[in-house]
């Protein structure tokens, strides 16, 4: 696969102008755009419009956590948008999955557009051990993680959302057709910002990773575009 097809761009900004000037930018060589909690707050679904105006595709990342009545709803408004891939997370609880998947799949054949791909958020990577013991839950954050993403491929979606560091047994667990997006990269150039777990692009590639998000190290950088085609180049073993 070309890693144009791989390569995620976060649009991390609140605002849509700027969001539209790096997609603007960058749409000869990235082809994946995620829209995350400040620009979606900001600017709502037409943010997910100026992506999919520039001929881009959008991963939807708003880790969707509730009821599954209410996550179901939020799936069926995500799947007529026509995002490409979303995700909600993991400890939302077996119900909260399946209704999840299956409103995507009834929204998508009724409204005749493309099921986005649904991954699940297992444990976010800021959280350590000792977070996790303080929310009560007694498994270290590596067997917290394999659990969960079992229970989401048991559950009918696609893949996961995992640090680069996990990839390994994630796919030992799920085995290779399950979907593994990886944020946290950082390619040797770039400063690592409030990022302490990273991977560059060639190792998350070489591990297995399917997608990887990157925001800074691009959007930040004072030639974006130059940036990214390095970041292609590095995912592409040159
Ligand atoms: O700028 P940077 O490359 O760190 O952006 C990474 C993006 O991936 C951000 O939008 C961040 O919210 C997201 N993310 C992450 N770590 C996770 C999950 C998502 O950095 N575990």
């Amino acid at each position: 696969m070309n890693p144009s097809d791989k390569l995620i761009v976060a649009l991390d900004t609140p605002s849509l102008a700027e969001a539209e000037k790096w997609v603007k930018e960058l749409s000869s060589l990235v082809k994946i755009f995620k829209v995350g909690k400040e620009l979606f707050t900001t600017a709502g679904p037409d943010a997910v419009r100026m992506v999919h105006a520039h001929q881009c595709r959008v991963f939807l990342d708003l880790k969707f956590h509730d009821i599954p009545n209410t996550v179901a709803s939020a799936c069926e408004a995500a799947t007529r948008l026509g995002v490409f891939m979303m995700n909600v997370h993991a400890l939302g609880g077996k119900n909260m999955l399946i209704n999840a998947v299956q409103a995507i799949h009834k929204t998508s054949a009724e409204k005749n557009v493309p099921a986005p791909k649904l991954l699940g958020v297992t444990v976010l990577t800021s959280l350590t051990d000792r977070d996790l013991k303080e929310v009560g839950i007694s498994k270290k954050v590596d067997q917290e993680v394999e659990k969960l993403a079992v229970l989401v491929q048991q559950s009918g979606l696609d893949g996961v959302v995992a640090s680069g560091q996990d990839i390994g047994l994630i796919r030992k667990a799920a085995g290779e057709k399950f979907l593994i997006v990886t944020p946290g990269v950082r390619p040797m150039w770039a400063a690592h910002g409030d990022q302490k777990r990273i991977i560059t692009p060639k190792e998350a590639m070489g591990r297995g990773a399917d997608y990887i998000v990157v925001g800074r190290p691009i959007t930040q950088d004072k030639n974006p575009s130059e940036a990214a085609q390095k970041i292609l180049n590095e995912m592409a073993g040159n």
